[in-house]
């Protein structure tokens, strides 16, 4: 995909539905008594892979234009995979169904591409091995293929060494099977669609500052859910307006779940005129219609609590902050290491490639923003959310920009290259 400088962007777009929400919605719908109903289900690869998972366990899905149709079986309706679960590239679908296999009446198996295979499991599986669950890597290295003989599970409270939400949702749901009541304590508080979206299904959940604690056996009923656009999604074009001048871009429907939005607060921070216009709540989500305008950026620092509420974020916030004015420090972002690529060293690599003048750390980066940008070709590693971020950075250096393996959007965003066309025109 070749990426020109743009003079300016202009118009309305509609952001795919959320993909941490459309994945939950899936799986609590499974496990509930019921027709669930999702309107604005992400059609990313990531999601598809969830459903294909459950219909591998006999739950019947309908995937029409508009919505999805879950024809859920209750707690304990799921059945044995005749294959092995294949996640593809999705670390939501592989740490939250571990949680979910691990106290059924059979065995199964998940496996996923070369990425999944080289990230991290033990997050996973020292909790629920805690709980009993009997959890195997296949090849003793800690990451899947997983091998998941079901048992019966005990009721534990996990302090959890990482703020992650696959973590939390993972021992959440393996606590919906256990003895007794589950809590789950984080260093700092991860995204909490997990807790909304088990409460709108009925669970019974009380959450205090970074503790949350999950009664077993809920009687899960179906409802309908609505998924507000993703704002990880929006984030490009969020930096898309900010850094290309001459840009004004509605985003419509946006999530903006505090646990999820840190980026707008950078973003203000680093001087951005964002407007939030619209503002409601859908299923217990709040959401809002952001009007973006083109603004001259300073550099900040990105840090401590805020990290986990941006963390998908900060490749994006890591151009926009070459394109700024002054010094941007990122801190305490180590997790970036083991996302869909090391994405310290890969946007450190990319931007350096552009011009910028970027230094990686052991937690962050450090980048000395306003060097002029200029477009080369972008080693995504197959991570959409490289793709992506440089996908926007070529739309403001000078020259083009090439992206390889440009297809990996398709993870989370299919039609991303076409929304950003339609706002150039
Ligand atoms: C997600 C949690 C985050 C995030 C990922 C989606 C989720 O991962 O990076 O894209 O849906 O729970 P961690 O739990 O590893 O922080």
């Amino acid at each position: 995909m070749n990426i020109q400088k743009s003079n300016g962007l202009h118009g309305e777009v509609n952001i795919p539905g959320d993909k941490s929400i459309s994945h939950r919605s899936i799986m609590l719908g499974a496990l509930a008594k019921g027709a669930t109903k999702i309107t604005n289900f992400l059609q990313g690869a990531d999601c598809l892979a969830t459903m294909d998972c459950f219909r591998r366990m006999g739950i019947e899905i309908e995937n029409t234009p508009g919505e999805v149709l879950v024809r859920g079986k209750g707690l304990h309706g799921l059945t044995a995979p005749q294959d092995i679960l294949n996640v593809g590239n999705s670390g939501t679908t592989i740490r939250l169904l571990c949680g979910l296999l691990a106290p059924q009446a059979f065995s199964s198996t998940l496996t996923g591409d070369a990425s999944i295979q080289k990230r991290p499991m033990k997050r996973v599986m020292d909790p629920l091995t805690q709980m009993n669950a009997n959890i195997q890597s296949q090849k003793g290295d800690n990451c899947a293929p997983l091998l998941i003989h079901g048992t019966f599970l005990k009721g534990i409270h996990y302090q959890s060494p990482v703020a992650s939400a696959q973590v939390k949702s993972c021992v959440l749901f393996a606590g919906m099977y256990a003895d007794g009541p589950t809590t789950v304590t984080e260093p700092v508080l991860s995204r909490n669609h997990s807790e909304l979206m088990l409460t709108h299904f009925g669970a019974k959940l009380s959450c205090q500052e970074t503790s949350v604690t999950i009664e077993p056996e809920p009687a899960l009923m179906a409802q309908e859910v609505l998924v507000p656009g993703d704002i990880s999604s929006a984030a490009y074009f969020i930096a898309a307006g900010l850094l290309v001048p001459h840009s004004q871009i509605l985003i419509k429907n946006v999530g903006v779940n505090p646990t999820r939005s840190g980026m707008l607060k950078v973003c203000h921070a680093m001087g951005a005129d964002i407007q939030y216009l619209n503002e409601q709540k859908d299923s217990g989500e709040p959401t809002a219609d952001l009007l973006v305008s083109s603004s001259s950026l300073k550099g900040t620092v990105i840090e401590g609590e805020i990290i986990p509420t941006l963390i998908d974020e900060l490749p994006m916030l890591a151009v926009m902050a070459a394109f700024a004015e002054g010094e941007t420090i990122i801190r305490n972002a180590e997790e970036l290491k083991v996302k869909e690529s090391d994405r310290i060293a890969v946007m450190t690599e990319n931007l350096s490639a552009m011009g910028a003048d970027v230094t990686a750390t052991s937690d962050g980066m450090i980048i000395r923003g306003g060097a002029a940008l200029t477009g080369t070709r972008i080693h995504t590693y197959k991570d959409h959310r490289i793709a992506m971020s440089f996908a926007i950075a070529g739309l403001a250096a000078d020259g083009v920009t090439v992206i390889e393996d440009a297809d990996c959007v398709n993870i989370s965003y299919p039609g991303f290259y076409e929304d950003l066309q339609r706002l150039s025109l």
